[in-house]
């Protein structure tokens, strides 16, 4: 059966038939330019980011299947050919990342579609740059949102925050970015739901954004799914 199932997506994956539409929003009062990273093996989306001013939405198809991650960039400079880089979330290869992911702290949107369900989640695991919500838009309206628009650059601790040109703090990192240690990060002696529990850091992400990830083995209340639905992906 999941063999058959599996089999059924390659298949349709193949055609090109959609899955999703991604509908992408910008409520932040400054330009941001998210990136999207596909899972090993899955197609790119918009070749790997794109620009959203203000106020802008774009529309992001994607095929039966499809499975990966969104993040948004902040304070980026890019010339005419796309070359360039940015403050927060910046991938290494300009506007396009054709593949890269975002370096962190990045607050990213995560999807698997079609599995068979669809399963999404937001995660501060690796930190966060900018607010991130995911709203499916389902026929049945069942589906629960990722709601996490609360600004936690503002109230970062002192020794997370990442700096901006002009001496404001524009991202903030999670205890396991800030000090790469196995309690933080749950690996090692650590890697056990029972042994990795919230520490200070990840309780103030979790405050702020109580449905996204806020440590690895956070609990299960941050993964989500859904039928047959698109998405709202907005920033800020
Ligand atoms: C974006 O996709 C949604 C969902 O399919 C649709 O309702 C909306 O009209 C689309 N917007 C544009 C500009 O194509």
């Amino acid at each position: 059966m999941a063999l058959k199932h599996f089999s059924v997506v390659l298949l349709l994956s193949a055609l090109g038939v959609d899955a999703a539409v991604f509908t992408f929003e910008n409520r932040c009062a400054m330009t941001i330019w998210p990136g999207i990273q596909p899972s090993a093996g899955r197609p790119l989306l918009m070749n790997g980011g794109l620009e959203l001013q203000p106020l802008e939405t774009t529309n992001v198809t994607a095929p039966i299947g499809w499975s990966g991650r969104f993040w948004g960039r902040s304070g980026c400079t890019f010339n005419n050919h796309g070359e360039g880089t940015c403050e927060t979330g910046d991938c290494g290869n300009g506007l396009y990342c054709n593949g890269a992911g975002g370096q962190p702290p990045a607050s990213l949107a995560e999807f698997t579609l079609d599995s068979p369900l669809d399963f999404y989640d937001v995660s501060l695991v690796d930190g966060y740059n900018l607010p991130l919500s995911v709203f499916p838009y389902d026929d049945s309206r069942v589906c629960p949102s990722i709601r996490c628009d609360t600004d936690l650059n503002l109230h970062c601790p002192s020794n997370l925050q990442v700096k901006g040109n002009h001496g404001e703090t524009v991202a903030c990192k999670s205890g396991c970015t800030a000090f790469q240690s196995p309690e933080y990060c749950c690996t090692g002696h650590f890697q056990d739901p029972n042994i990795c529990k919230p520490t200070k850091y990840s309780e103030y992400f979790k405050h702020g954004c109580p449905t996204a990830y806020s440590y690895a083995f956070d609990d299960g209340s941050s993964t989500f799914t859904c039928r047959e639905a698109n998405y709202m992906i907005i920033f800020c």
